[in-house]
């Protein structure tokens, strides 16, 4: 057995999944937030457009959970959806009591107090923002205020391996009850236990090789919950980013959708608009649509990129709302108040993941799920631009209840079993992982990417269930690192989507297949993975001495 460090909750992400529901149970509960990078890393951290949530007086509930089903394409589960809106407005509240500085209306007596932008399939301005780095805005007031709390511990570049449930502890009981952990720093895996355990590790859209997202969105908490037994649902649904820079030296650069929301246009190479060829609302129409009809154009015509043009709006409101924008193009050589600028799709979003209810519970006693890890229904087959950081939010405090009305039923964790890496060595060949790493990111792009077809989907699959044979011989016979981890974690992910892609039969907000060109006029159904953990357990037992 070994020595636990033991917490009340253990929250597995710093981002405003992890951190906001952190500083909810902190004045209570004892706290542990474990990050795998620094605190701050992220998806949140690089959110540009902002946070939606009705605040004008001439927007509605009703408006905004319309535009939420319409984007999500029947797939939405509508309690979650209507849960999430009408909770905003106090998010919001809360948002600003903790500091986040949202922009504020230029007039400032002039009710709504903030100033609220638009983006692709909303009816109405309801995006509240901070100029065009809101992620950094609340990522860094959440940082600062989680780093003055007492009860909070917080564990920087640290990853969790695996989380530990009664199956494989020992007691007869399948609850949560705690992690193994990869202290990389130290290199060494340490116990955590807790009476409660969340996961809070954002999505997985590193899984393709061209991406928006930091290099932490690898799926860990996902592939967790599924090796512990969690259902996974709708992983098909990928969300493709319109817009990325398309530069060398931009890596991820995203130009965020309110650039099109202020009046920015898509156009091909030669100038022509064409957005409206595919969709009455034209450059606003959703994000599944305009990715797609961007990837249509730019095969049709054999190009590199389209181009996004805001040039005919006044300079300096083009530098006040996009500063930082601004800022990157014009390091790259580009002047956003003089030219259009090169854009391209890239991988953003995960719509699916771990099945959670209301309340964030996962399958797994004692084990929640929140923000970009967690499938509530809340997106259905397509996310509205602005929605993960409301989902965030709105679900964190969900889960912040219910953990503290379990509170009392919830049992202190028992001695749980330690780490064992006597039948493990060191690699003398690490390059293999980054060699598969670059082969299943590059297999995921061209043959599970923005148009989809049934030979494609077998092409991959054959090659993703070879690299994880390979992965997991790699990961029973050598010591671990934080690539190894995240790497068997993105190709279990990967196996995830292909499976969910070759299972639905019909075209579905981001699925998009040419074989079955069409949604299926029946009654649309998510896609529920349901694990056999027998095997995983069996190799997560020998992990953990037993
Ligand atoms: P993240 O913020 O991604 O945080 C994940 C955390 O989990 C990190 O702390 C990471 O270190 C940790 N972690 C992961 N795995 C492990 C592990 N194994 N062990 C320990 N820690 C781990 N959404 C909007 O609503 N509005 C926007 O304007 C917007 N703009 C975006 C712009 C960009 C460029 C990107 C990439 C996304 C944007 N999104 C936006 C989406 C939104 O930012 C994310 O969905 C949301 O921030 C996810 O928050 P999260 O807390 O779930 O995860
Ligand atoms: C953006 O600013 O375009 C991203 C918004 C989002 O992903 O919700």
């Amino acid at each position: 057995m070994a020595t636990a460090q033991a917490f009340d909750v253990l929250i597995i992400g710093s981002g405003a999944a992890g951190l906001s529901l952190a500083l909810e149970l902190a004045p209570r509960l004892q706290v542990a937030v474990i990050a795998k990078s620094r605190l701050q890393e992220g998806c949140t951290l690089y959110a540009q457009g902002g946070i939606s949530s009705v605040t004008h007086p001439e927007d509605s509930f009703d408006a905004h959970i319309r535009d939420t089903l319409d984007a999500g394409a029947g797939l939405n589960n509508p309690e979650a959806v209507r849960y999430a809106i009408e909770a905003a407005p106090a998010a919001i509240h809360q948002l600003v009591d903790l500091g986040v500085p949202f922009t504020r209306h230029p007039e400032a007596d002039q009710a709504p107090d903030f100033h609220l932008t638009r983006e692709g399939g909303h009816s109405a301005r309801r995006v509240l923002h901070s100029a065009d780095a809101t992620g950094r805005a609340i990522e860094e007031t959440m940082a600062s205020q989680a780093r003055q709390r007492g009860n909070i511990s917080l564990f920087e570049h640290h990853i969790a391996v695996d989380l530990i449930t009664g199956a494989r502890a020992g007691p007869n009981t399948n609850r949560c009850l705690g992690a193994y952990v990869l202290n990389r720093k130290q290199k060494h895996v340490e116990v955590f236990a807790a009476r409660f355990v969340v996961l809070a590790t954002g999505g997985a859209s590193k899984v393709y090789l061209y991406t928006s997202n930091p290099d932490t969105s690898s799926g860990d908490g996902i592939a967790m919950a599924w090796r512990a037994g969690c259902r996974v649902a709708n992983m098909e649904f990928n969300q493709f980013h319109p817009t990325c820079l398309y530069h060398p030296k931009a890596k991820s650069f995203l130009v965020s959708e309110a650039v099109r929301g202020e009046g920015g246009r898509l156009l091909l190479p030669d100038g022509e608009p064409f957005m409206q060829r595919f969709d009455p609302r034209g450059d606003l129409a959703p994000r599944d649509i305009v990715a797609r009809a961007i990837d249509h154009e730019m095969k049709r015509l054999g190009l590199e990129y389209v181009l996004l043009d805001i040039s005919h709006k006044p300079a300096p409101f083009i530098r006040e709302h996009f500063p930082t924008i601004y800022a990157r193009c014009r390091e790259l050589g580009y002047d956003l108040t003089l030219e259009p600028i090169p854009v391209v799709p890239a991988a953003h979003y995960t719509c699916g993941g771990v099945m959670t209810d209301l309340r964030a519970r996962t399958d797994v006693p004692g084990l929640y799920a929140v923000g970009e890890v967690a499938c509530t229904g809340m997106h259905g087959a397509n996310r509205m631009a602005s929605n993960s950081l409301l989902e965030c939010v709105v679900f964190a405090s969900a889960a912040g209840k219910d953990i503290m009305a379990q509170l009392e039923s919830a049992p202190a964790p028992p001695a749980l079993p330690a780490w064992d890496e006597s039948r493990v060595r060191d690699s003398d060949e690490e390059v293999v992982v980054s060699h598969n790493w670059d082969e299943l990111r590059r297999c995921m792009w061209n043959y599970v990417g923005i148009v989809r077809t049934s030979k494609r989907l077998e092409r991959a699959s054959r090659r993703v269930q070879l690299l994880l044979q390979e992965i997991q011989e790699y990961y029973s016979n050598f010591t671990i690192s934080g690539d190894l981890l995240e790497l068997r974690n993105l190709a279990q992910v990967a196996e995830l989507i292909i499976r969910s892609a070759q299972h639905r039969k019909e075209s579905r907000g981001l699925h998009y297949t040419l074989d079955y060109p069409e949604a299926d006029p029946g009654k649309p159904e998510d896609t529920i993975l349901i694990p056999d953990t027998s095997m995983d357990t069996a190799a997560a037992r020998r992990r953990a001495g037993q």
